[in-house]
C-alpha cells in the first residue's frame, strides 16, 4: 500500500503520517527532510539559497540516505545524521528555495521512488501524489488555514527554545506557501484524484482518525465477484471426485474470509494441490500457470476459464508479477506455493522458501492465508485421507517489518509466512 500525503508546510502532515504509519505497520517517509538536508548543506557552505548556478554543481558532493531506526526515519548527509539539525526556521527557508531548482528535484526523485517501490509507505511531501507515486492507492492533500498552521508551528518552535514571533512565523508560512505552490516544477498542488482534508478545526487525534477512515474507504475492496459458473461447476465436480479418490477433508472452512483480497499459500506436495486448494476455498483463487500450458489446445481453454494466468518460469517474469499485483489490488485472491516447486516426501520445515510471497504481499499490501495440506508421508495418495487445514487470515500489519526494506524484507516476510504455515500443520497434528 502506498499513501501519498501532500500539503503545505505546517498542516501537521508529519505528526499525522507518523501516527498512521504506526497504526498500519507501514513505513513513514518524510521527503521534506531530503530537501532540508540539501538546504543545510547549502547554508553551511555559505551559498545564497537562490543561487542555483552554485547549488547545482554542489549536488555532486552530496550523498543522502534515509535509514530507519526503530521505525523512525533518520536522514544521513554524507555520513552525518542531520535529522535534528534540519528542523530550524532558517533551514526551512533554504529547503523551500532549493526545492524550486529542477536539478535538485531530479536528484532526489529516484531515492524517493525506490523507497515507495520496496515498501508499504505513507509518504509526506508536496509532489508525492503528482510526481513521486502518481499511482498511489490513496492520495490525500492536507491543508489548514495559514493562521492555524502558524499558531501550531509557533508553539512548536517556542517549546524547542527558538526565538520567534507569531507574526514572523505566519509571514514565513505564507511566503513558503506561495513559493512552493507557484514554482515551475512539481508545484505543491493536489493531484486530480486526491482527497482534500482541511484540518483547521480538527485536533491531531481527529485528523489521524479521518486519515485512517479515508485509507479504509479507498483500500477496502470487496472480493470482486462470486466465482463464475464454470469455476463453481468444476469445483463441485472435482470436490466430489476428490472426496472419493483422495478422501479430501477440509478443516476450518468457516474461517474463510470473503471481503478482502489475500494471498492463499500452501505447502506443495503434488500437482493436485492446485485442485485441492480450489476445492477447499470458497473464494475463487487465481493462479499463475506455466506459460507452456497455454499452448496445449484444450488445456489452454480450461486453465483460462479457471482464471489462471501465464508465467514464464525460466526467465524472471515481470508481467506475471504485475498481473498478480493488479489482481490483488482489484480485490481478488491469488494462490501460490512458497516453496516454488513440489517437495513431496519432505517435511516442509526442512525445505527452502522463495521470496515471492513476501514480495507480493508487501507490494500489494494484502494479507495472507496459509493452507496446510496434510497427507500420507507428505504425498497426495489415492484412497488415503488428505486433510486441508485452512489457517487464519494474517493481516499485512502483522508482517510489515518497517525496519527492513527490499529483498531483506521480502525474505523475512516469506519466512514468517512459511513458519505460520508449518505451525498450522503442527498444531493441528497435536490437537488430534
Ligand atoms: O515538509 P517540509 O516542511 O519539511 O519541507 C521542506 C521544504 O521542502 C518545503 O518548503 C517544500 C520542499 N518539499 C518539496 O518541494 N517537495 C517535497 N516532496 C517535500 C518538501
Amino acid at each position: 500500500m502506498r499513501i501519498a500525503l501532500d500539503g503545505p508546510s505546517g498542516a501537521g502532515k508529519s505528526t499525522v503520517a507518523k501516527a498512521v504509519a504506526k497504526r498500519l505497520g507501514i513505513v513513514y517517509v518524510d521527503t521534506g527532510a531530503l530537501y532540508r538536508s540539501i538546504g543545510l548543506y547549502v547554508c553551511r557552505a555559505g551559498v545564497a539559497k537562490n543561487d542555483s548556478e552554485k547549488i547545482i554543481p554542489m549536488l555532486n558532493d552530496i550523498k543522502l540516505d534515509l535509514v530507519f531506526k526503530d521505525g523512525t526515519q533518520c536522514v544521513i548527509l554524507n555520513g552525518e545524521d542531520v535529522s535534528s539539525l534540519i528542523r530550524t526556521g532558517e533551514i526551512s527557508m533554504y529547503a523551500s528555495a532549493v526545492s524550486a531548482i529542477p536539478e535538485v528535484r531530479a536528484f532526489l526523485l529516484e531515492t524517493q521512488r525506490k523507497i515507495a517501490r520496496e515498501n508499504s509507505v505513507i509518504m509526506d511531501g508536496r509532489d508525492i501524489g503528482t510526481v513521486i507515486i502518481p499511482d498511489a492507492e490513496v492520495k490525500i492533500f492536507m491543508v489548514a488555514s495559514a493562521e492555524a498552521r502558524a499558531e501550531r508551528r509557533y508553539k512548536e518552535l517556542i517549546a524547542k527554545g527558538e526565538e520567534c514571533t507569531y507574526e514572523g512565523v505566519l509571514a514565513d508560512i505564507i511566503k513558503r506557501d506561495t513559493d512552493d505552490s507557484t514554482r515551475a516544477v512539481a508545484p505543491a498542488i493536489p493531484a486530480e484524484d486526491a482527497i482534500f482534508l482541511d484540518n483547521s478545526d480538527l485536533n491531531e487525534e481527529q485528523t489521524v482518525e479521518r486519515v485512517l477512515e479515508i485509507i479504509e474507504e479507498k483500500t477496502q475492496k470487496k472480493t470482486k465477484k462470486k466465482p463464475n459458473r464454470f469455476y463453481r461447476a468444476i469445483k463441485f465436480l472435482f470436490g466430489k471426485l476428490f472426496s472419493l479418490l483422495y478422501r479430501v477433508k477440509v478443516v476450518n472452512r468457516d474461517k474463510e474470509i470473503f471481503d478482502k483480497p489475500f494471498i492463499v499459500y500452501a505447502n506443495h506436495t503434488s500437482l493436485m494441490d492446485v485442485v485441492v486448494m480450489v476445492i477447499a476455498m470458497k473464494n475463487q483463487i487465481r493462479y499463475m500457470a506455466k506459460k507452456e500450458i497455454f499452448k496445449v489446445p484444450v488445456v489452454n481453454w480450461f486453465v483460462k476459464a479457471m482464471g489462471a494466468f501465464p508465467v514464464d518460469r525460466k526467465n524472471g517474469d515481470v508481467s506475471a508479477i504485475k498481473t498478480t499485483l493488479s489482481l490483488l489490488k482489484n480485490g481478488e485472491c491469488v494462490g501460490i506455493f512458497p516453496q516454488g516447486t513440489r517437495r513431496p516426501y519432505q517435511n516442509p520445515r526442512e525445505t527452502e522458501v522463495k521470496d515471492g510471497i513476501g514480495m507480493l504481499a508487501s507490494r500489494a499490501g494484502v494479507g495472507i492465508v496459509p493452507i496446510y495440506i496434510k497427507n500420507k508421508k507428505n504425498k497426495l495418495k489415492l484412497f488415503h485421507r488428505n486433510t486441508i487445514i485452512i489457517g487464519d487470515y494474517i493481516p499485512p500489519e502483522e508482517f510489515a517489518f518497517p525496519e527492513l526494506s527490499g529483498k531483506e524484507k521480502y525474505k523475512k516476510i516469506s519466512e514468517y509466512a512459511f513458519d505460520k504455515l508449518c505451525t498450522l500443520g503442527e498444531e493441528w497434528e497435536e490437537s488430534k
